[in-house]
């Protein structure tokens, strides 16, 4: 009746960005992740009978459940359990501001969740309860690098990488970020002229960056994972009114890593939806790379690949 999971954000070398016209959270664009070993989120979910509603508290504080209840319902109809629950949350990184809270998040709640209410589903199943929560949160079931698709009930997959990849974190604010990935990418959709580009160009650009992790390419991989992220932005900022995540620190950032580049230190960029900047290179090159992005930075966070969400408790 009680159970405790921890799980890992992830960020996207190749982005989703917009969802399919079906119902159950199915993105418009195929999308692969790696998994942010150094940063992490622990839920425990408790079933309580006595409670009349869900109880979320996320970082000590109450929050809404709304998101969260939905997923337990689909868990509660799987186990043919009725009881609401209290669920703690905790993350050791800033919640809410595009350092992808909820890919951890409601990938830790789903594996708590069909534990706690003794459910036994598959890895690829539990990706997709976590999925029409937040997609995002698909790929964080698994650890490592990890691809999503665009068929009708996606789930998440792990992908060969025989490449060696470490994320620099640089976090530009510790605020919460502008506007929610969903409203965004809707709002995209209906108003950005470059929408449809993005979307019919996604799957050319995952496909690079699967055959460069299988190439053990860090170069190619890194210049494909760039213009993903550049290209997703470019079409945000084609919305009207604009969707600009960027801030002066961010482009301060992006700058710095070309000046890595220049030096001869093999690192990219990429940007969620917030200003910050997730920079990949090699794990021998972590440290210097985090001294040269510090300056910009209110914190940077050198993250190896993580593993799977799993139960601790
Ligand atoms: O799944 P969501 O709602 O957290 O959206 C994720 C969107 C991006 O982080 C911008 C891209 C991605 O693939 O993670």
């Amino acid at each position: 009746m009680r159970a405790t999971a921890i799980a890992h954000p992830n960020v996207a070398l190749a982005k989703y960005w917009g969802k399919r016209a079906i119902p159950g959270n199915v993105p418009a664009t195929p999308s692969i992740s790696v998994s942010l070993g150094g940063l992490q989120t622990r839920t425990t979910v408790e079933l309580d009978p006595s409670l009349t509603k869900d109880v979320l508290t996320l970082n000590g504080a109450l929050a809404d459940s709304t998101r969260a209840s939905a997923l337990l319902d689909e868990v509660r109809a799987l186990a043919g359990i009725t009881a609401f629950a209290r669920i703690e949350s905790h993350n050791d990184f800033p919640t809410a501001s595009g350092l992808a809270s909820s890919a951890s998040g409601f990938a830790a709640l789903a594996r708590a969740a069909v534990t706690a209410m003794g459910v036994s589903v598959d890895d690829r199943e539990l990706s997709r309860i976590a999925r029409r929560a937040s997609a995002s949160a698909a790929r964080s079931v698994f650890g490592g690098f990890v691809a999503l698709g665009t068929e009708d009930n996606a789930a998440a997959e792990p992908v060969e990488s025989a490449a060696h990849v470490t994320v620099v974190v640089a976090a530009v604010t510790l605020g919460p970020k502008l506007q929610s990935s969903t409203s965004g990418m809707e709002h995209c959709r209906a108003t950005s002229p470059y929408y449809d580009a993005w979307v019919a160009d996604a799957p050319r650009v995952a496909a690079e960056i699967r055959a460069a992790l299988a190439a053990g390419d860090l170069e190619r991989v890194g210049v494909a994972a760039e213009a993903s992220a550049l290209r997703m932005h470019a079409c945000m900022m084609a919305s009207a009114p604009a969707l600009l995540y960027f801030q002066p620190a961010t482009l301060d950032l992006l700058a710095r890593v070309r000046a890595l580049r220049a030096e001869g230190v093999a690192a990219w960029a990429t940007i969620d939806a917030g200003p910050h900047v997730k920079v990949l290179c090699a794990p021998r090159d972590a440290t210097r790379v985090a001294e040269k992005l510090a300056p910009s930075a209110v914190r940077t966070i050198i993250a190896h690949v993580g593993g799977p969400a799993r139960v601790v408790e």
